[in-house]
């Protein structure tokens, strides 16, 4: 199992967000602490507009924290990096090369080449049940499929962190749960860390080990549940009393938070 190794892999300190906008400055983040152990896989949950992806893309490389700093084995984060893969809520394809050619530009990234690079492209497309459509483009695509391919090029690109962003929200049901089975696998067969955002509660107890739930206005960290269910995690967990009990407790939480936002 994943998760031997305790070492911080990322550390958030004291990070501030603030957008100025029309209206003013806002504190979309403030004073959010986090480590995330190596090989740890956390999920992260709270109402819309809680600064989720504001987090995900500060760590990510792609936004400058107002103050506060986010280290990564020990070193400031200052852009994009290749240990952090971004998977991202809307597919963000090549749209002018097929499905196959979109894989292999993250294996080109680790430096295959030519037959290898394709053979290759064409096992991550197995993962995600999409080899059949290697020589398609993208707009030939329906949205889950193509969310499909920007996981299998996010696999491709073997990134150490995987940071996702609502990767499996405009999927159907029965996809959405072959995805997070393949990302359980993936996470314990390449001893990732993941940082996992999600509107499900469901689906922030069958994938993390932690879950961070945040508070809205401005984006804090509210509370932190260790979710003590064993991997392997199937569909079946959520049958588990366990399952039920924290699905209760997180809920009850972000529910709250729900309330505030709308006050
Ligand atoms: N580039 C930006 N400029 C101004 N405001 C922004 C920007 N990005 C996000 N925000 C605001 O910051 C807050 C947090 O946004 P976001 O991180 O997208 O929340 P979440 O992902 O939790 O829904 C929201 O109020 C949003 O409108
Ligand atoms: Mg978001």
């Amino acid at each position: 199992m994943a998760g031997e190794d305790r070492s911080v892999k990322v550390k958030i300190q004291d990070v501030k967000m603030v957008f100025n906008t029309r209206k003013g400055e806002m504190v979309a983040l403030n004073g959010v602490n986090l480590d995330i152990h190596n090989n740890e896989f956390v999920t992260v949950v709270g109402p819309s507009g809680c600064g989720k992806s504001t987090l995900l893309n500060i760590i990510a490389g792609l936004l400058k924290p107002t103050s506060g700093s986010v280290l990564c084995d020990g070193r400031e984060v200052d852009g994009v990096g290749r240990e952090r893969g971004v998977v991202f809520q809307q597919y963000a394809l090549f749209p002018w090369l097929t499905v196959k050619k979109n894989v292999c530009f993250a294996l080109e990234m680790r430096g295959l080449k030519g037959e290898e690079a394709e053979r290759e492209a064409l096992r991550y497309l197995r993962m995600v049940d999409l080899e059949k459509f290697a020589d398609h483009y993208p707009k030939e695509l329906s949205g889950g499929m193509k969310q499909r391919v920007a996981i299998a090029r996010a696999y491709a690109a073997e990134p150490e962190i995987l940071l996702m962003d609502e990767p499996f929200g405009a999927l159907d049901a029965q996809t959405r749960a072959q995805l997070q089975t393949d990302l359980l696998n993936t996470w314990e067969n390449q001893k990732k860390t993941c940082f996992f955002i999600t509107h499900d509660v469901d689906e922030a107890i069958i994938l993390g080990q932690r879950c961070v739930i945040m508070s809205a206005r401005p984006g804090r960290i509210k509370r932190i549940v260790d979710i003590d269910i064993p991997y392997p995690r199937t569909q079946e967990t959520r049958m588990a009393p366990e399952f039920n009990r924290l699905k209760n407790e997180i809920w009850g939480e972000v529910y709250k938070e729900y309330l505030e936002v709308r006050k």
